[in-house]
């Protein structure tokens, strides 16, 4: 059985069965509660003609307390037995005669005030009887017909049966519409998720044949320079300390490199460590960074305290990034201007600019400028910027500034720290 039919089954009998107990307890209380109603009013009778002087059968007929009548089918029926079980009935009376059985002719022989409540049937009228024993005198049958009830109780039966089959049906189409299987994707859906696919697949193959290929040179080099102070026996001192140095720079660069692939590799997957970041302060960390690194320089800065949800380390190597290379490309002694203002972190340099011819290239992997030739740098910090600045839903832009210089705008989702409290 699949699971579809299963689910549906299970929830037809959950609901079924409950329709079906409801129904019955239902029924049970109605039950009770219209009959209830029609001995309560016998036995307010019945205790109402014991009390009644004796006298003879006519006059204490007549005198026994009638329920009003509708018209048609009379509702209420006397009759009264005497010692000897003679039956005396009202006088000219069409009412049918109630049933006696022997409990009734022992009940009109009692010297003792009992009674018998039962239901039975008076020339196929179906009534509930009372029969009241008046010691000495005989016996009083007192019966109310149940035709009005047991046609209200066939009504409310036909109800509640249609409202467990239609409950229970209801249910079962309400299951299986929930348990309806996902419709298949479209082939244009299965295209477009091939696509999406095969883009990725080639950006990571991309990625490793750019990656390879960038990491040779380096190893090569750092090669060369092994097998130089290998064979170093007839270098002298001073050129083998200088070959040390580079191995040793090398080995730095390349240690940079790897971090910058590594972060690259993990794509737009964004960071699971994700909270709520103060990027001011975290502004206020990196520049303090790029003052040891660069101590030459003159960075100013002017930043909102605000706040954006990320990743902190991902964000502070994108900022790092933005700052190394405006001290990068500053001439000694200028000044470097950071401002975060709403959401935007602007960077902002005196230096040669960008060529416009590499502009558009600069957020590539491993594109290097012509003002890049001979500065350290793997042409990676960019494209890290941007994924950071993706992963994080904002954008960056690289601009000249206006004089002399490039500025570059991170924008980030940042809120203020004072709307932040307010909400
Ligand atoms: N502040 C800047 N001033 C001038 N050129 C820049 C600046 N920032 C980036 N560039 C250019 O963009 C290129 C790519 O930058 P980046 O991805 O950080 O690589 P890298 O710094 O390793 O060269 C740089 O080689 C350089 O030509
Ligand atoms: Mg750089």
């Amino acid at each position: 059985m699949t699971l579809r039919r299963r689910v549906t089954l299970m929830s037809a009998l959950v609901v079924g069965a409950t329709l079906v107990l409801a129904s019955v307890i239902c029924y049970l209380v109605m039950r009770a509660e219209l009959r209830g109603q029609i001995d309560d009013s016998l036995r307010a009778q019945g205790s109402q003609v014991a009390r009644l002087p004796p006298a003879g059968g006519a006059l204490f007929v007549r005198r026994v307390p009638q329920p009003p009548r509708r018209t048609g089918t009379p509702e209420a029926y006397v009759q009264f037995i005497g010692v000897d079980g003679a039956v005396r009935r009202p006088p000219m009376t069409a009412e049918p005669r109630l049933p006696i059985t022997a409990a009734t002719a022992a009940l009109a022989r009692s010297t003792r005030l009992t009674r018998i409540l039962d239901d039975t049937q008076a020339d196929g009228v179906h009534v509930r009887m009372l029969t009241v024993a008046l010691p000495g005198r005989g016996a009083v049958q007192l019966a109310r017909s149940l035709a009005s009830v047991d046609r209200a109780l066939g009504r409310l039966q036909i109800v509640l049966a249609l409202l467990t089959v239609f409950g229970t049906a209801l249910a079962a189409l309400a299951a299986r519409l929930l348990s309806r299987p996902v419709a298949a994707p479209t082939e244009h859906e299965l295209a477009v998720s091939q696509d999406a696919l095969a883009d990725s697949l080639a950006a990571q193959r991309q990625l490793v044949a750019d990656a390879s290929h960038e990491l040779r040179t380096p190893v090569t080099s750092l090669r060369t320079n092994g097998e130089l102070l290998r064979d170093a026996g007839s270098v002298p001192d001073a050129e083998r300390r200088l070959i040390a140095g580079e191995v040793v720079d090398q080995a730095e660069e390349l240690t940079a490199l790897i971090g910058d692939l590594i972060d690259l590799a993990r794509g737009d997957v964004p960071d699971p460590a994700v909270e709520d970041v103060r990027l001011d302060a975290l502004v206020d960390e990196c520049v303090q960074r790029a003052r040891r690194h660069a101590p030459g320089l003159r960075f100013v800065v002017a930043a909102e305290p605000c706040v954006v949800e990320g990743a902190p380390e991902r964000l502070a190597r994108a900022i790092n990034n933005l700052l190394d290379n405006a001290a990068k490309h500053s001439p000694s002694g200028a000044s470097v201007e950071i401002a975060l203002r709403d959401g935007e972190l602007t960077v902002r340099d005196h230096g040669p600019g960008i060529d416009p011819a590499d502009l558009p290239h600069v957020f590539d992997r491993f594109h290097r400028g012509a003002n890049a030739r001979g500065r350290p740098g793997s042409g990676l910090g960019l494209a890290i910027v941007r994924q950071v600045a993706e992963a994080h839903h904002g954008s960056v832009a690289l601009a000249p500034a206006p004089g002399r210089g490039t500025v570059a705008r991170l924008r980030l989702p940042a809120v203020p720290v004072g709307a932040l409290a307010a909400s």
